[in-house]
């Protein structure tokens, strides 16, 4: 593989950091774009700003080997770069269609300093029609072809980005230009031929085969994207409404999930029933896939209700607190365990836990919380939430202890004191975390999703 002279604009967000890194680590000499002056210094300092599974050594290793930069220092960053990524934030406007502000701040950008040929690769998740945007105002007013366009998606999740962009499932390589594909293609080289191991985080067991890379159009590759994420979506939701059909007939979700999942047609993954998918993904790209067609001509139907089933799902929870307390959470003070989208990450962003505390609030109970990782932060969102040191303290004088994230952390508390300090010992759990019986045994009221507990 030959070394090639990167640069990410976005370079400090969560998809472009990841991609940075990655790109440093397997050879490549990669500048990290930000406008973001303090998030840039603090990563050339080594401080890594998310909560990520081995981010920390793969960042110092990095920088120290002078393969990895940060700057805010567009302009003799894109003149030295043969490759351009594009990653920065696509996030949702109030109607769902998508925000390309800043990609189109970026292509701007760009338009000044494309110097000689690059590629211009989108990692961003857009809309098929914004490439057309991205390259008419790359184009305005310049003569000649100076870049081809790559879609390149990503597909990490948070908590395991760093594996899942160096031991990937596929690479979805979008384009119309032989020449530019061929250079991502080499890019990537040690990733597809698997020739790799990564210090510092689980490296899976190698495969004997090479990774697959799917070359295609960039509409089709954008597609590929949005479609899997909106499957992904689809299977929770799928898998949340089977677990309250569990609920009626007293079976188990859990044992349901399994079963299903060893039909090799289905699979295992995505079959959790729970609170419902959250952050800042999966439902943004269900909305944008939705908003993408003229409803006219496709209704988007089953989409739609993927993203319904996942709303009822804050509200199911909460009826579960009330069935427990009598039917009132009115100045009930409520422990809540977990306040990231997901375990294994400090991102909070369209969490589900902060929805489920909003709902609390409107039924007027008080809210004590604790969280591995996010603290105080949660007051700039609920001011009236108190954030506890421990689960211990979310616990403390509770009428309900409410899990909304899976931390493994939780499985290992000690409940028995729990159960001694709560003004009355009950559990909603929302991830299916812990273990019913065990819970019942302890003298817990318990409910679970999908009939996995029984109200005592
Ligand atoms: C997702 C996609 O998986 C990833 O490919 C894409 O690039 C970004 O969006 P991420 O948002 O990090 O990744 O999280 P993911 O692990 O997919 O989980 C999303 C949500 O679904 C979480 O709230 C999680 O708790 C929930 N979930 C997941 C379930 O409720 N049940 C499951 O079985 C799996």
């Amino acid at each position: 593989m030959t070394a090639v002279n990167i640069s990410v604009i976005g370079g400090t967000g969560y998809v472009g950091l990841v991609t940075g890194l990655g790109l440093s680590e397997i050879g490549h000499q990669v500048t990290n774009i930000d406008i973001d002056q303090d998030q840039v210094n603090q990563l050339n300092s080594g401080n890594c700003p998310i909560y990520e599974e081995g981010i920390n050594p793969v960042l110092k290793r990095n920088l120290a080997s002078g393969r990895l930069k940060f700057s805010t220092d567009l302009e003799s960053s894109i003149k030295g770069s043969h490759v351009v990524f594009i990653a920065v934030g696509t996030p949702s406007l109030p109607n769902g269609n998508i925000d390309l502000s800043q990609i189109t701040e970026v292509a701007n950008q760009l338009r000044l300093c494309i110097d000689t040929y690059k590629v211009i690769v989108i990692k961003s998740t857009v809309p098929a029609g914004a490439t057309k945007l991205i390259r008419k105002i790359l184009t305005d007013g310049v003569q000649g072809d100076r870049f081809d366009i790559v879609a390149n998606p990503e597909f990490l999740r948070e908590g395991n980005a760093l594996a899942d962009f160096f031991f990937p499932d596929r690479i979805i390589l979008g384009g119309d230009s032989d020449k530019a594909l061929s250079i991502i293609k080499s890019i990537y080289e040690p990733i597809i031929e698997r020739d790799i191991f990564v210090e510092g985080i689980d490296n899976p067991p190698k495969e004997p085969y090479l990774v697959p890379v799917i070359q295609t159009d960039i509409a089709s590759a954008q597609i590929i994207k949005y479609a899997s994420n909106a499957f992904l979506a689809t299977r929770i939701s799928f898998i949340n409404e089977i677990a309250e059909i569990c609920e009626q007939v007293n079976a188990d979700i859990k044992e349901v999930s399994k079963g299903m999942g060893y039909d090799s047609r289905i699979g295992h993954s995505y079959l959790e029933a729970g609170l419902g998918f959250g952050g800042p993904c999966l439902e943004k790209d269900l909305s944008a896939l939705i908003n993408t067609v003229n409803q006219d001509e496709c209704e988007t139907e089953l989409l739609r209700s993927v993203l319904n089933r996942n709303d009822k799902q804050i509200s199911s929870v909460v009826k579960k607190i009330e069935r427990l307390l009598d039917k009132s959470i009115h100045n009930r003070t409520i422990g809540v365990l977990g306040l990231t989208f997901k375990q294994g990450t400090n991102d909070i962003r369209n969490s589900l836990s902060i929805r489920v505390i909003e709902e609390l609030h409107k039924h007027g109970a008080v809210v004590q919380s604790y969280d591995p990782v996010v603290k105080n932060e949660i007051l700039a969102i609920h001011a009236n939430v108190k954030p506890c040191d421990s689960a211990y303290a979310a616990a403390e004088n509770a009428d309900a202890l409410l899990i909304l994230t899976g931390w493994k952390d939780f499985l290992s508390l000690d409940y028995q004191k729990i159960h001694s300090s709560m003004a009355n010992p009950c559990i909603v759990d929302s991830r299916n975390l812990l273990n019913p019986s065990d819970m019942i045994a302890l003298g817990f009221k318990y409910l679970g999703i999908g009939a996995t507990g029984h109200d005592s």
